[in-house]
């Protein structure tokens, strides 16, 4: 069976990882530029101030995007550049960058995915308390006009958030990324309350603003067990694992699946929070769980486990077990068990927004990237992902994380992600050997992998 007919190929960036330009023509500051500047909190010190100087080369990224054969590109837009304030007066030149990204994308036969937030907060509204203001989902909301204004009678595929869970819980919860804060349960509540009414605003506003059908959603992440047998007992017990609430709530597919999909809080959460748990009006219920057109989501490795005080992943923990230079285990079946726990439960066909694998490449002495273990790594993911679609599961794509090696927020520039090196002194681009093997498995499909 395969993969459909018009699978998506494609490959994901976010506009803080790789635009640069943090200061040219008009753009506003966001929470990174501005907050990863402190001491000691990005890896040796570095910041997204250039990054892949894609705001000033995208007409090269889209050309090497057209010779991998990427039939959809996922990007991000920055809402300061757009927005400089948050709000108000509209970045005319910051727009029309984005505009003219969509139109050379279009013209290379490249659909655009847009997601709204990947985590760059304008610091004009961070200032005013960020995702615990109260206005912060009309904010939003008012953000999501002015994209969608400009770019919905071209782009048909939108995420509004990437990785509620991350950002809240890396942001707000134990400050690794920015803002680097560290909140109580009481505020954690309110930026998620805050959060979920911004999906449901934004969501409203694209279905009104685009000019076509658009298609919605965002992109999830969190916990997926995989069985450590072949039986229903265990099964049952990986399923029931991955949609628990966890210890560190925000951290859950559930904590931001379940309101959206379902319109009601994910089990345990009254138990957990009692009268402390925020309450949507009726109204507010059903703006938030509108209905999406697909289910996204992102994943790298089958969930961990603290035991004996040490983070262990069981699918794969022994001494000198294969893992990523991000240090995630390799666990490829991970992409089968989360194709059908997350369709069993929430029935929409699945796009899988990010998926990839760090290593520290380099440009070898004969000029090329002989990265043979990303080769290697997507083979076998996406062999396993054949595998969910051969028993039928609907998956309309594929954008692999990343196309360029880029700012990997926390870890400064290493690890690497891309299937594109960068030479991040000169900017220079070179397809890796990774890049060109997955231009041949588009031409073919995917047909070729062993599921
Ligand atoms: C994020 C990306 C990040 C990737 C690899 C995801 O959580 O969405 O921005 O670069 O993981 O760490």
């Amino acid at each position: 069976m395969g993969f459909r007919k018009d699978f998506m190929w494609g490959a994901s960036t976010a506009d803080y990882q790789i635009e640069g330009a943090f200061n040219e023509d008009g753009k506003g500051l966001g929470i990174w530029d501005v907050l990863s500047r402190e001491k000691g909190r990005i890896a040796r010190g570095e910041t997204g101030d250039k990054a892949c100087d894609h705001y000033h080369r995208y007409e090269e990224d889209v050309s090497i995007m057209k010779e991998l054969g990427l039939s959809h590109y996922r990007f991000s837009i920055s809402w300061p550049r757009v927005l400089p304030e948050g709000i108000g007066k509209v970045n005319e030149k910051g727009l029309l960058f984005y505009s003219r990204l969509v139109d050379k994308l279009l013209d290379a036969n490249i659909q655009p995915v847009v997601t709204l937030y990947h985590w760059n907060m304008p610091y004009a509204l961070y200032r005013q308390g960020g995702w615990k203001n109260e206005q912060s989902s009309d904010w939003f909301a008012y953000y999501t006009r002015t994209v969608v204004e400009a770019l919905g009678d071209r782009v048909r595929f939108y995420l509004t958030f990437n990785e509620p869970q991350i950002f809240t819980f890396l942001g707000y919860d134990i400050g690794l990324h920015a803002p680097f804060e560290q909140n109580n349960d009481h505020e954690l509540l309110l930026i998620s309350k805050n959060v979920l009414l911004a999906h449901g605003k934004a969501l409203r506003i694209i279905r009104e603003a685009s000019k076509g059908r658009a298609m919605i959603s965002f992109s999830s992440t969190g916990d997926c067990f995989i069985p450590h047998e072949n039986t229903e007992e265990s099964i049952l017990k990986a399923r029931n694992d991955s949609l628990k609430l966890r210890d560190h709530f925000l951290m859950s597919h559930t904590w931001f699946t379940d309101p959206i999909l379902f319109g009601r809080f994910p089990d345990g959460a009254a138990e957990r929070f009692g009268d402390s748990l925020f309450s949507f009006s009726e109204e507010e219920w059903a703006l938030v769980s509108q209905p999406i057109d697909f289910f996204a989501y992102n994943v790298y490795q089958s969930s961990t486990v603290f035991r004996d005080g040490r983070e262990i992943n069981e699918a794969c923990e022994y001494p000198g077990c294969p893992k990523t230079s991000a240090g995630l285990c390799v666990t490829p079946e991970v992409l089968y068990w989360s194709a059908k726990f997350w369709s069993d439960r929430y029935k929409k066909p699945l796009l899988i927004t990010e998926n990839g694998c760090a290593l520290n490449d380099w440009i070898c002495l004969d000029g090329a990237v002989h990265d043979t273990q990303r080769i290697d790594f997507l083979s076998r993911y996406l062999g396993q992902l054949k595998k969910a679609a051969d028993e039928g599961i609907d998956i309309w794509g594929y954008t692999c994380w990343s196309l360029l090696d880029s700012f990997e927020w926390a870890s400064g520039y290493d690890p690497r992600h891309g299937l594109v090196h960068v030479d991040f002194r000169t900017q220079k681009r070179t397809i890796k050997d990774s890049g060109f093997w997955y231009r041949s498995l588009i031409r073919q499909n995917g047909d070729h992998l062993l599921s």
